[in-house]
């Protein structure tokens, strides 16, 4: 119907109603991803599954939570890469610990501000949550946010990981977390699906 830009900008002008449909419509184009589209099914809330994953254990459950919600993935990782020796890797661990060190991140989300769910991961690591994401929590502004833990381990759970995700984010709501057995993450789709139905976060 209209071949040329300037053939339909010339008939929206003489039209009113035309006028407010493409300035309607152009607000909508201009969202990022289309506004909705990010939104995690169920919940109209738009959702960010961030991990920080050594060995690749939390990354499983943090893609087993993404194909449930939704929503965008993001991996933390640090500037330094850790020892993939495991006692190597322990012994830095603890020296950033020991020092309330705050590593350098790679990886950079460009609109933290658009999200309104943060599903934080982590492995277990002396108790706590590896130091990156110390740096992430600390770099980002998640108030008004909800911030929903998860980690893998080898028995020590959370730790004391939610207690520091409250204490760096005092103005956030902070959920239920998830423990997962580093050993058992292939098995740990349903109890993962139970959590995330729990929460409300799927049907
Ligand atoms: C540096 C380091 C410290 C760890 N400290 C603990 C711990 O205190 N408690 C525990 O249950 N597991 C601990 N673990 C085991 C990890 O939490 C577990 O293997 C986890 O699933 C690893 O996750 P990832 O594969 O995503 O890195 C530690 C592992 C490493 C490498």
């Amino acid at each position: 119907m209209f071949d040329t830009l300037a053939s339909l900008t010339t008939f929206a002008t003489k039209h009113p109603l035309m006028l407010f449909v493409l300035a309607v419509s152009s607000v909508f184009a201009t969202l990022p991803g289309g506004g909705a589209a990010f939104a995690a099914e169920g919940t109209g809330k738009k959702i960010l599954v961030a991990y920080f994953s050594h060995s690749g254990n939390t990354r499983e459950i943090a893609t087993q939570i993404h194909e449930k919600v939704g929503g965008d993935i993001f991996e933390i990782k640090a500037v330094h890469s850790y020892p993939a020796e495991y006692n190597e890797c322990v012994q830095v661990a603890k020296r950033e610990q020991q020092n309330d060190e705050r590593p350098q991140l790679a990886t950079e989300i460009p609109d933290m501000a658009s999200y309104d769910v943060v599903f934080l991961g982590y492995p277990n690591w002396w108790g706590a949550m590896p130091m990156p994401c110390f740096t992430f929590l600390e770099k980002y502004d998640f108030s008004g946010k909800t911030i929903i833990p998860f980690c893998t381990h080898e028995g020590s759970r959370l730790g004391r990981s939610v207690r520091d995700i409250t204490r760096l984010c005092p103005k956030s709501t902070v959920l239920e977390g998830l423990a997962v057995r580093g050993s058992s993450v292939k098995s740990a789709r349903d109890d993962v699906a139970g959590w995330l139905r729990k929460l409300g976060m799927t049907n």
